[in-house]
This record gives C-alpha cells, structure tokens and sequence, in this order.
C-alpha cells in the first residue's frame, strides 16, 4: 500500500473531531471520502499533509504511512519535502493555493523547479505540457495571465497542474470543484480522473457527492461525526451498502429520471464535533437503533471481503 492510516485520532485541546479512521490506498487507485459537512473529511486531508498544526489541531494517536515513513511525528523539514513533491494537495477554493499578485505559469513552474531541480526553461516547458494536458486551450497565452483573468474552472485547472508539477504519487483532491457550476465541475473531475489513471496516480477524492463516487473511486470510505462508518470497493458499497448512513447518502442521489425535490433528505441534523452522541454517534438519526446503539461505539468490523461497517444493526436490514 502506498498510504496506510491507521486508528488516527485529531484533537484540538479536549475534544476529537476525527476518531480511530482507517483506510488504505495504492497506486493506480482512486479512494473517495465521502459524508456529509462536519464529518472530519478535511482533517483527515490536513492531518496526511502534515498541516494540523496550522490548523491548532494534532494527531493524537494512530499512523499515516507513506511508503513506509509513519508521517506523524516527522520534522516539518521533511513534511515540507514532501508536500507539493511526493504528496500534492487540491483544495476547493483555487484562491487558496493561487497567488493573485503573479501570473498563472510561473506558479506552476514553483514546484517542478522546488522538487524536480528544473531551470526556467525546463519548467515552463513541463508547464505547459500540464496546461495542455489539462485541456487548457492556448496555454502560451494563459501561461502570463494572472488569476483574476481567469474563470473559475480555468483557475481550478491551473491548481491541479501545480499539483501536478512536483510528479507525485499521491494526490489529496478536497472538493476540488465545489465551487465551480455543475457543468464545469463534471468536465474537471473527468480531466482530474483520466490524468491520475494514466499516470498511475493514487488518489483521495474527498467529495460530498456519492453520484461523483459511483463514476470516478475505485473505493470508499463513508465517514459520519469522524469516524468511518463504511468502507468497501465501490461496487460493494452501491449494491450492498450495509449502513443505514450509507443507505441514506446512496438515496440523495438525485437521478435523471426523478422529478425535482422528490430527493430524500437524511431526516436530522449532524451533530458538532463537540457533542458527539454516546454510543453509535449516527443513532439520534438511525431508522433500526436499538438500546445497544445508544451505548456502545460499534467498531469498523471486517468480513471476509475487504467490506468493513461499523455498526450493530447491520444485519438487522
Ligand atoms: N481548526 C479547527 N478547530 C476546531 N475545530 C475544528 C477545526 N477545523 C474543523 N473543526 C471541527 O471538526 C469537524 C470536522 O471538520 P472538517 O472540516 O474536517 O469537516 P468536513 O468533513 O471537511 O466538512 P465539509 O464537508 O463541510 O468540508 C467540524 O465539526 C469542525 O467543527
Ligand atoms: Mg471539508
């Protein structure tokens, strides 16, 4: 396995927001995250590029494996090496990664000549190779335009080639095109997929949207109030989901052929990290909770296939 994390806990002072998560992930793969605002999917994506401590958060227990390297505890000089190099980070607002005051080009080139030791020219022309790679129509020309003369979906593609640039193995994607129209985001994630896949690339889609998963991940895990709830092969998990949580993501799925708002809604709101629900924390909203539910923490539990689900009830569908 190219990532490994293993029983990771998050902490911010007293409290855990993300709580004993485990996945795995190789190369050539693509992982989705999926749950809903509040989950801990961002953390979890803080906490594998070593950033946590510029969040005010740390990892509390567990492992992430790189390659072999337990990344928690290693000095920030070797994080730093890491990140943008071997790991490369997406995140959901372009403006985040993209410096406003310098044109779109040499800020891809940073992290080739950073991590790859290429001269100016040699990095201008890997930028470019990634502008058109990515479907960036005329990239000489969009290679000098600063930010601000770009649209969204352009600049959303100009930060996945600086994700690109320092050739790494793993990529995070952190709702990479939330922000974008509906149109736009379809043809960027398409992009984003057919590139990681072509190069072999593993890759951690993190995403609200479970119709996104069905089309791109090759697994997934289902993560509610921290935790991982289930985590299977992507097939797995669409026709047999054994979670009433996952059951009740794969039901949001708007398809073609319903009529607008007859969507069915999770009844209930997600609790704050805060205010963890004892026990099962998904049983205040749970169809098949029982009195075990409400006391015991159910663990992600492991049949004979990769199928993990971590609830009491599973088998009481
Ligand atoms: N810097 C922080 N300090 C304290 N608590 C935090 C911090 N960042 C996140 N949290 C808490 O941790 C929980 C998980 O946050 P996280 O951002 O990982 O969720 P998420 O699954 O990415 O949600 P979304 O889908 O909205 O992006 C939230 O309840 C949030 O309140
Ligand atoms: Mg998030």
């Amino acid at each position: 396995m190219l990532l490994t994390v293993d029983g990771l806990q998050i902490g911010f002072g007293a409290f855990s927001p993300v709580d004993d998560v485990a996945f795995s992930i190789d190369r050539g793969e693509i992982l989705g995250i999926v749950g809903e605002s509040g989950s801990g999917k961002s953390l979890t994506a803080t906490a594998i590029m070593g950033l946590l401590p510029r969040v005010g958060g740390r990892v509390m227990a567990g492992r992430i494996c790189f390659d072999g390297t337990d990344l928690v505890g290693l000095a920030e000089r070797q994080l730093r090496r890491l990140r943008g190099g071997r790991i490369a980070l997406i995140t959901q607002n372009p403006m985040t990664s993209l410096d406003a005051m310098m044109p779109v080009g040499p800020q891809i080139d940073q992290a080739a000549r950073l991590h790859l030791g290429l001269d100016r020219s040699a990095a201008r022309a890997r930028s470019l190779e990634l502008m058109a790679d990515l479907r960036i129509p005329d990239p000489a020309r969009v290679y000098a335009l600063y930010p601000h003369q770009l649209s969204g979906g352009m600049k959303q593609r100009i930060v996945i080639a600086m994700a690109l640039a320092g050739d790494p193995e793993l990529l995070v994607a952190d709702e990479p095109t939330t922000a974008l129209d509906v149109t736009v985001q379809a043809q960027i994630v398409q992009i984003l997929v057919e590139l990681v896949k072509r190069r072999g690339l593993a890759m951690i889609l993190i995403t609200h949207d479970m119709g996104v998963v069905a089309q791109t991940c090759d697994r997934v895990a289902v993560m509610y109030c921290g935790r991982v709830v289930e985590r299977a092969q992507v097939n797995a998990i669409f026709e047999d989901a054994r979670h009433p949580y996952t059951q009740a993501l794969i039901r949001c799925i708007p398809r073609r052929d319903m009529l607008r708002g007859s969507m069915q809604p999770i009844p209930g709101m997600v609790p704050t990290a805060a205010a963890h629900p004892a026990g099962c924390r998904f049983h205040p909203r749970c169809p098949r909770v029982s009195d075990q539910c409400r006391e015991e923490t159910p663990v992600l539990r492991t049949g004979i296939s990769d199928h993990g689900v971590a609830c009491h009830r599973a088998d009481a569908a």
